[in-house]
């Protein structure tokens, strides 16, 4: 019998939303009730590495291994959805072509590693899935586009469609019900506004307080703020944010941004039950940020904040200095909190 292994690896970038997906109108498909849109980092600084390898040496059941810990994939809908998705297509080519190993056939053994915090709110799940995907994908040799990628990464978490692509990501809601239409588009490459940084507070790893999956259930099903979001806010956003992006608007970048994840937040509290997400520190992160631009008199820096308390603060490298400067000066100086149980805040994570 056929003892090779085959084998392939990649790593996957973090995204960070500067328009928030917050809402599915379809769980089990993870289809968004709004477009959301994301900067992805450098994979200098945040990304997961994953090794995807196929065996008939291997023992019947596909093996999925996080950070050393062995997961278990069968209680993973999502990752049976990627895994299934991959597979079939797999199948396909190996039917269109019989010559083809016929990997679609054997057990999947993958391998994947943080190089940072794990569900700390850190979009460890958007970097995990894209990079799933996408080396189960080369594994399989499959011919599909990064917009056909991404679709499939969206099952395994929304955001980590927008993974999948570097630069300026959006995440198209799409109307269909099978989700054939929701998936994620460059907007611009890294390359057109190469000039933008983005600093992560650390505020604290430690597991997030209410999944997202849930938080994002409870707020569609009873903030009375949410369906004016979906509906008209974040579309008008959407538009404002893209022409910001082509134009190397930083100003209005960074006023929709700020704006955007205000808004999220409010459809939180605004839930029945309320969810919190930001802490006293993060709201100290966001005086700061305003304090930083009233004394500067425009505006050099913007935060923002996922499902947790780590600040996300976006700015351009001539202002380096002021603003991760300002930052510094004042995590040393202040009181516990700032720099979570792993150290320094992470900083100058630039886009790649
Ligand atoms: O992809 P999920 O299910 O982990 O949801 C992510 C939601 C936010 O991070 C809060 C917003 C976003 O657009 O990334």
């Amino acid at each position: 019998s056929d003892c090779t292994i085959y084998r392939a690896s990649t790593t996957a970038p973090v995204n960070i939303a500067v328009i928030k997906y917050w809402g599915k109108r379809n769980a089990t498909l993870n289809l968004p009730t709004n477009s959301s849109l994301s900067v992805t980092l450098s994979q200098r600084s945040l990304r997961t590495l994953t090794t995807a390898s196929c065996s008939a040496t291997y023992p019947a059941a596909d093996s999925l291994t996080l950070n050393g810990k062995p997961q278990d994939i069968q209680s993973s809908k999502r990752t049976i959805a990627c895994l299934s998705n991959l597979r079939s297509l797999r199948r396909a080519l190996e039917e269109a072509d019989p010559s083809l190993p016929k990997l679609s056939t054997l057990p999947l053994r993958i391998v994947s590693e943080n190089n940072f915090p794990t569900a700390a709110g850190l979009a460890s799940s958007a970097a995990g899935f894209a990079a799933l995907v996408r080396a189960v994908a080369d594994l399989y040799r499959l011919p599909q586009s990064p917009r056909d990628i991404s679709r499939i990464a969206r099952q395994g978490s929304g955001s980590a469609c927008r993974s999948v692509m570097g630069g300026y990501v959006a995440w198209r809601a799409g109307t269909l019900a099978d989700g054939s239409d929701s998936l994620a588009e460059e907007v611009a490459p890294a390359s057109h506004w190469p000039e933008m940084r983005a600093m992560i507070l650390v505020v604290s790893a430690e597991k997030k307080d209410v999944p997202s999956t849930d938080g994002m259930q409870t707020t569609v099903a009873t903030s009375s703020l949410f369906a004016t979001r979906a509906a008209s806010v974040v579309p008008e956003r959407m538009a404002a944010m893209e022409a910001a992006i082509r134009n190397k608007d930083f100003p209005a970048f960074a006023e929709i941004t700020m704006r955007d994840s205000n808004s999220f937040h409010a459809t939180c509290l605004d839930s029945w039950p309320p969810i919190f997400y930001m802490n006293d520190i993060s709201r100290a992160a966001i005086r700061l940020v305003h304090d930083i631009n009233c004394a500067v008199g425009r505006t050099v820096c913007a935060y923002t904040f996922d499902a947790g308390p780590n600040a996300v603060i976006y700015y351009l490298e001539k202002d380096s200095e002021l603003v991760a400067g300002t930052f510094k000066a004042i995590l040393s100086s202040s009181a516990d909190g700032w720099d979570g149980p792993f150290g320094e805040p992470l900083k100058n994570i630039t886009s790649p």
